[in-house]
């Protein structure tokens, strides 16, 4: 899974509420455009800036986006042998965080809800079963101390903020707070907490961003949502609530589908974009929401090229990846809870699986998934299948595992259009990084998104400054 990476993106948009207001003030220049805006990418960024602009009436706007439809990171698939086939989400697949009581609901549930997508809660902490090197093994103890460790790492981040301390490492806050976590049963279950939700270890990860990030989603005490966490279960996909809030604005001429920019030259009259077809669309403003990762691998080029503060702040988030591994058997063999948690003795090895088999998901379909890194792209399929079915073996030794007859894991990270699965928040990225990974470049390039999220990220401005302790 992954933070919900979805809910602050329309709030993030404030952005596009200034470049409405400037678009509408733009006077006839130069040559013939194409349209006032271009909207360079057709994920939730790309839809939500379209419906802020429509609503501001600028209708002059064309969405570009290489894929064949809109949803972008939100991406389904049908997966299984034939006649057992289920629409899976290999992208985004839960809405983390509802709305508790009158509370402040996730705009993401609010179009969930709206457009009657099929959900259903999925108990993360109650309904899980664990395993070891010799098969089944209670250590629910161990991962319930991992949930609260996790709790105090984020108050003590908090006291950090309050007293004007800089940043760290979330590892370097879990030993502080007296969390060493070092036997395979502990590391599982601190990955479980950790890593499934940020796709990167506490080393990797800053422990105060991570705080904020969770707090923002689940913790109502900071205007988070609550606890609920809503899985995706459409036949029509989780993306088809972005596409259908797109199909109640958007004008087929202003939606470019199959169309992949190669070049994005900026100047003061205005941008010319150029398609890889060498097609170029000229408009008074380009706004570009490909992911941080499509910026960083240079998939697109910028002319002239952006300033170093703006590749400064690019090459300082990390894109990180978190894999789903889909497999399907003639029959269910495994556990009655919804998820498990498998402790090896390599820390992040497979260590986490979600039955879909499951009266709450999608019962008789004989599909379990587990979780791994950005290093299994590199592999062959057989491989990754052969490892996987290798863990399978030890968590259910009284099992003949069966070969499955279906299995696909998606390469998110290879992807030239995504690069990684979303972004994550070091601990020597700083708030002027975030800030200059947000602004323009310019009058006319814009830049949105999920890593340029200030919200989910948090104010860091108040306590970042080394010199102020
Ligand atoms: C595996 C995975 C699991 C996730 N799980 C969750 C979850 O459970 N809950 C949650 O809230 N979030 C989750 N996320 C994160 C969430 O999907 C993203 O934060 C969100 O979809 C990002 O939207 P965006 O519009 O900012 O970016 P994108 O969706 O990346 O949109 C950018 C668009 O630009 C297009 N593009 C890229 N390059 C070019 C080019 N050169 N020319 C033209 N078009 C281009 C892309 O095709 C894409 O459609 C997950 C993501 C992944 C990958
Ligand atoms: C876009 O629309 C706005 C508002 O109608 C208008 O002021 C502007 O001139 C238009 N721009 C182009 C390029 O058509
Ligand atoms: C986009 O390309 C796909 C695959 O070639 C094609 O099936 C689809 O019709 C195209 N869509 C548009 C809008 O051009
Ligand atoms: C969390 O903090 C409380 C209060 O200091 C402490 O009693 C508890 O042992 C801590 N839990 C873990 C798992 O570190
Ligand atoms: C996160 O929430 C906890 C509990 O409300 C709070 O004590 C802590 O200060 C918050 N952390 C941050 C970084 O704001
Ligand atoms: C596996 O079989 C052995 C021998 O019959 C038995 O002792 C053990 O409890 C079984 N394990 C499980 C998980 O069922």
């Amino acid at each position: 899974m992954s933070l919900l990476r979805l809910w602050f993106i329309p709030a993030g948009l404030l952005a596009c509420s200034a470049l409405a207001a400037r678009a509408l003030s733009v006077d006839a220049s130069t040559h013939k455009k194409d349209a006032a805006v271009l909207i360079l990418g057709g994920g939730v960024t790309g839809v939500i800036a379209a419906r802020t602009l429509h609503e501001r009436g600028i209708t002059n706007f064309t969405i570009v986006e290489a894929k064949g439809e809109l949803g972008g990171r939100l991406s389904s698939q049908s997966f299984g042998a034939p006649g057992k086939q289920v629409t899976l989400e290999l992208g985004a697949n839960w809405v983390q965080g509802t709305q508790t009581g009158d509370g402040p609901a996730n705009p993401i549930w609010t179009l969930v809800q709206k457009h009657g997508l099929h959900t259903h809660f999925n108990d993360w902490y109650g309904s899980i079963s664990t395993y070891g090197a010799t098969g089944p093994v209670d250590f629910v103890d161990v991962f319930n101390n991992a949930v609260d460790a996790y709790t105090n790492l984020t108050i003590a981040a908090g006291a950090r903020v309050d007293k004007r301390l800089v940043d760290g490492t979330a590892r370097t806050g879990y030993s502080l707070v007296g969390d060493k976590s070092q036997t395979a049963q502990a590391m599982a279950s601190e990955y479980y907490q950790f890593d499934w939700e940020y796709a990167q270890t506490p080393e990797q990860s800053s422990w105060i961003a991570s705080s904020w990030g969770n707090n923002f989603t689940y913790n109502t005490d900071v205007g988070g949502f609550g606890d609920d966490n809503q899985m995706a279960l459409d036949e029509r996909g989780f993306k088809y609530f972005i596409q259908a809030e797109g199909a109640e604005f958007l004008q087929p001429d202003q939606v470019r589908l199959n169309s992949t920019v190669s070049k994005i030259t900026y100047s003061r009259s205005g941008v010319t974009v150029e398609l890889g077809s060498g097609e170029l669309l000229h408009a008074d403003y380009a706004l570009c929401t490909f992911s941080l990762g499509v910026l960083q691998h240079d998939d697109v080029v910028f002319e002239p090229a952006l300033p170093d503060w703006k590749q400064e702040a690019i090459q300082s988030m990390v894109m990180a990846t978190y894999t789903k591994i889909f497999l399907q058997f003639p029959a269910k063999f495994w556990f009655d809870t919804e998820m498990a948690l498998y402790a090896d003795s390599e820390r992040g090895r497979y260590p986490v699986w979600q039955s879909l088999d499951h009266e709450n998901f999608f019962p008789g379909s004989g599909i379990i998934f587990g979780d791994y890194s950005q290093r299994i792209e590199a592999l062959p399929d057989s491989q990754v299948q052969e490892e996987v079915l290798g863990v399978m073996r030890t968590m259910f030794p009284n099992v003949t595992v069966p070969e499955p007859i279906a299995f696909h894991f998606p390469r998110w990270h290879t992807d030239p259009l995504f690069r990684g699965s979303y972004s994550n928040w070091p601990s020597s990225f700083f708030s002027e990084h975030h800030e200059n990974l947000r602004a323009n470049v310019g009058e006319r390039l814009w830049f949105a998104g999920e890593a340029t999220s200030q919200k989910y990220f948090g104010q860091f401005d108040m306590y970042m400054r080394r010199d102020e302790r």
